[in-house]
């Protein structure tokens, strides 16, 4: 729901705070942060080593120790920011896409502290979160920008038109990026997660050791595809214990991790180019990976492209993203009332 009336009053404000909570999958986060931009206080409660015991992320593990840390986690972040509620202007909640146990933690938490301190609420869409995390360190990004997002759950190039307005340009047919990262580091027994361990390891492996199949999606050039680079690499490990050859960790991550960043960096600097667009974001939890921060600055420098990416610790799931992200959807006017749910597959760009 949009209310022009209430953009036109806010916009006279001076600085908006905005409490933003994310529990979508298995970090326990919450931040304050002024007018979109500035960060207060920034508290992430991860819930990584419980889920490594797994494997990966268990649903409803992770809902329970959401609802277990999501208070002290909340409170956390108002002392931090040195913010009581009065000081708060709305409280912004990621509400999908993600796991639908977390997500309602969060969801449920904020609703509660809306109805109890009257503060306005505001539902935020996870990967608009990731992208808006470039706003944080970067005063000069403005839209329109390109962006990459690359996280366990999702792929895109998105064509960020102004604040709050997303177009998808391409997307992943299967696998996302950080999901083939997480298999593949699984396969080669580093556990979970997988996409820092594959990271680590992949500095000290030659990146030219094996041929990885780079997929080309016929008709859709910002597309991509990953089971087959996934189904690959595991052949490659099978025909290998078969043949009782030992193979080199470090080259099979490092030859992994280089056909994915081919992909993804040569796609979102053809998308920024194609479309005329002149800086290129990077965000996601795969936003983290060394390799791929360096290929895209290159990449893009190579084609007078400014490239943005944010701190890693506003790469992976916080948030802070999600105060920046509520921030814009606030000043558009967005508000939500207590019959705000989780929706485990919203699409971007929803409202
Ligand atoms: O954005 P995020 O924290 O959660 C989701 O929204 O999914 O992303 C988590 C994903 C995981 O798949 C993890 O393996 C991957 O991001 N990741 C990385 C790195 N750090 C986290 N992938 C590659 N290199 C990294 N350094
Ligand atoms: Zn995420």
């Amino acid at each position: 729901m949009i209310d022009q009336a209430v953009v036109k009053n806010e916009t006279m404000n001076r600085e908006v705070k905005i409490l933003g909570i994310e529990s979508s999958c298995d970090e326990t986060a919450a931040a304050v942060v002024v007018n979109g931009r500035k960060v207060l206080s920034n508290v992430i409660f991860s819930q990584v080593p419980l889920h490594t015991l797994y494997g990966g992320v268990v649903p409803e593990i992770a809902s329970r120790k959401h609802i277990e840390k999501i208070n002290q986690v909340i409170r956390k972040a108002m002392s931090d920011a040195g913010c009581g509620w009065e000081d708060i202007d709305a409280i912004a909640v990621t509400y999908g896409p993600g796991l639908v146990g977390p997500l309602l933690v969060g969801v449920g938490a904020a609703k509660a502290i809306a109805y109890a301190k009257h503060i306005p609420l505001v539902g935020v869409h996870h990967i608009e979160g990731h992208i808006s995390a470039n706003f944080i360190e970067h005063p000069e990004l403005v839209p329109p920008f390109m962006c990459l997002v690359a996280s366990g759950g999702h792929s895109h190039i998105v064509l960020v038109e102004d604040y709050g307005k997303y177009r998808i340009i391409g997307q992943t047919h299967d696998d996302a990026a950080g999901e083939a990262f997480d298999k593949v580091a699984r396969a080669i027994g580093l556990g979970y997660p997988g996409g820092p361990k594959v990271d680590k390891l992949a500095r000290e492996g030659d990146p030219h050791a094996i041929e990885f199949p780079r997929a080309v999606i016929e008709g859709s050039p910002y597309d991509f595809s990953f089971s087959g680079l996934k189904s690959a690499v595991l052949n490659y490990l099978n025909g290998c214990e078969m043949k009782h050859i030992s193979y080199n960790k470090a080259d099979v991550a490092a030859s992994f991790q280089q056909a994915v960043i081919d992909v993804l960096s040569e796609r979102a600097v053809k998308a920024a180019k194609d479309h005329g667009v002149k800086t290129l974001a990077l965000a996601g939890g795969v936003a983290a990976n060394t390799g791929l921060r360096e290929a895209m600055k290159e990449r893009a420098a190579a084609e007078g492209i400014t490239f943005v990416c944010p701190s890693f610790i506003f790469c992976t799931d916080n948030g802070a993203m999600i105060g920046a992200a509520g921030y814009i959807d606030y000043m558009r006017g967005i508000r939500d009332d207590l019959t705000l749910n989780a929706v485990p597959g919203l699409p971007i760009g929803a409202r």
